[in-house]
């Protein structure tokens, strides 16, 4: 079977990668002429995806990426990868989807399979896609082509997350639509889950994402509480997630980072608005967690003050720039949000983290594009007045930090199980 992945980022890559695998042909769509090199010489831009499985992939001939969207009109089934942001006012930005289905209408043949893949509200597919595609082509969709949603699940950097493993849920515009569907996934994936429409699969997507933005803000909120009445939180969640049944643990932290859980839930919530329904729990969830970074601050500002120094004029290092432990990816990432505050207070920031030697060019923070990770080694990091956990990297040696460092701050509690002196370290 021919397929075209349009996105070859990091869910689009993986699940072509997946498709070849499996024997289809996949061709891999981008704009982005320095990604399309990359994977056509068999290389990954991104970490945690071998470089060798793509070079294998290419090699066998079943794998290629291209600009070319002309070849559209030579593949049986077309998958939909890419971005779905937040706008500066916090709204979908659906734009990408949109501008793909109209990229993809002019060459799209009668009986041809259109799936997207990424989160966004329910309509989406059935209704800003559909039009699109109908618009464009002058086919309809449930008769003269498919049309389907199936949200990806995707977790970067854990290794028993394997996409040819994850149960996928699919929901087609008809059941025709949705039988097609089945069939493609069938091929790559061991466990699909048919719903009955696309708007149940993307609402599955937003519950998935919601639920655990919701209980990233409780513990979040309960950080806060039980430090005040002198109660170690992660002591805490530790002791509850011995009860087998009924609950599950979620991890305090800086604040939200990555491409889906700060940004999916407002997709919801902007939707509901139409229905003049409100997203109460999304919207307290949101403002619990964005207001994270301030309470690390505070607590980075009465460590220094401890030590008789104030934020302006010190210098703070930031450990770990990516959203998550173990990998690259520095989207809507907390770690730079700390890095403005501090620098709004007149503090000297700098980062370290292995993975991010370099700053690449951000949408949200481009004045920080160019700044080069610190070197790891005791005089470095002993130049520093604090240093902040913001990303519990394994890499990261910590008993090293603990003799380097007179001050840490820990949003991660990385420091657990590592020897330290008495007052050396501060949760946040
Ligand atoms: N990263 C994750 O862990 C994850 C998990 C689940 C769902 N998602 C969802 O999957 C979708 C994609 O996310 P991602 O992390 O892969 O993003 P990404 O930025 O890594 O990849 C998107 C790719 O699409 C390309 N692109 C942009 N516009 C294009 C266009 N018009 N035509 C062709 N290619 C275009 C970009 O160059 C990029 O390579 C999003 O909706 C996201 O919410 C992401």
């Amino acid at each position: 079977m021919n397929i075209a992945v349009i996105g070859q980022g990091y869910v689009g890559l993986p699940l072509s990668i997946q498709f070849a695998r499996s024997g289809a042909t996949v061709l891999g769509l981008d704009i982005d002429n320095h990604k399309v090199d990359a994977l056509n010489q068999g290389k990954s831009y991104i970490r945690h995806i071998d470089a060798a499985t793509v070079a294998e992939q290419v090699k066998s001939g079943r794998f290629s990426a291209s600009m070319d969207f002309r070849r559209i009109a030579e593949v049986a089934a077309v998958i939909i990868c890419v971005p779905t942001p937040l706008n500066k006012n916090r709204e979908p930005d659906i734009s990408y989807i949109v501008n793909t289905g109209k990229t993809v209408a002019p060459h799209l043949q009668k009986g041809t399979l259109v799936v997207l893949e990424s989160t966004t509200y329910p309509g989406t597919t059935d209704e800003d896609l559909r039009e699109v595609l109908e618009k464009g082509s002058g086919l309809k969709a449930g008769t003269d082509f498919h049309l389907a949603f199936s949200p990806e699940r995707e977790d970067p950097g854990n290794p028993s997350s394997v996409v040819a493993t994850i149960p996928k849920v699919v929901g087609g515009f008809t059941p025709e639509c949705l039988k097609r569907a089945m069939q493609l996934y069938g091929m790559a994936i061991k466990t699909l889950v048919p719903v009955s429409s696309c708007r149940v699969a993307e609402a599955t997507k937003l519950l998935e994402n919601t639920f655990r933005s919701v209980n990233i803000a409780l513990v979040n909120e309960l950080k806060v509480v039980y430090s005040a009445m002198g109660i170690d939180v992660w002591e805490v969640i530790n002791a509850a997630k011995t009860k087998p049944f009924g609950f599950m643990p979620f991890y305090p932290g800086p604040g939200l980072g990555g491409h889906c859980i700060p940004i999916d839930p407002f997709y919801l919530t902007w939707k509901a608005r139409e229905y003049g329904e409100n997203t109460r729990f999304i919207e307290l969830a949101g403002e619990i967690n964005t207001a994270m970074p301030d309470y690390v601050v505070h607590r980075t500002t009465d460590a220094l003050n401890d030590g008789k120094k104030s934020v302006n004029g010190s210098r703070i290092l930031i450990l770990g720039l990516a959203y998550k432990p173990d990998v690259d990816d520095d989207r809507e990432s907390p770690s730079y949000v700390l890095m403005n505050k501090f620098k709004e207070r007149g503090a000297e920031v700098a980062y370290y983290d292995p993975f991010v030697p370099i700053i690449r060019l951000t949408r949200e923070h481009p004045h920080w594009a160019g700044m080069r990770s610190v070197v790891w080694n005791r005089e470095t990091i002993n130049g520093f007045d604090a240093v902040l956990i913001a990303t519990n990297h394994k890499a990261v040696n910590y008993q090293e930090l603990a003799d380097w460092s007179a001050c840490i701050i820990d949003s991660r509690n990385a420091m657990a199980g590592i020897k330290t002196k008495a007052g050396q370290v501060w949760k946040a």
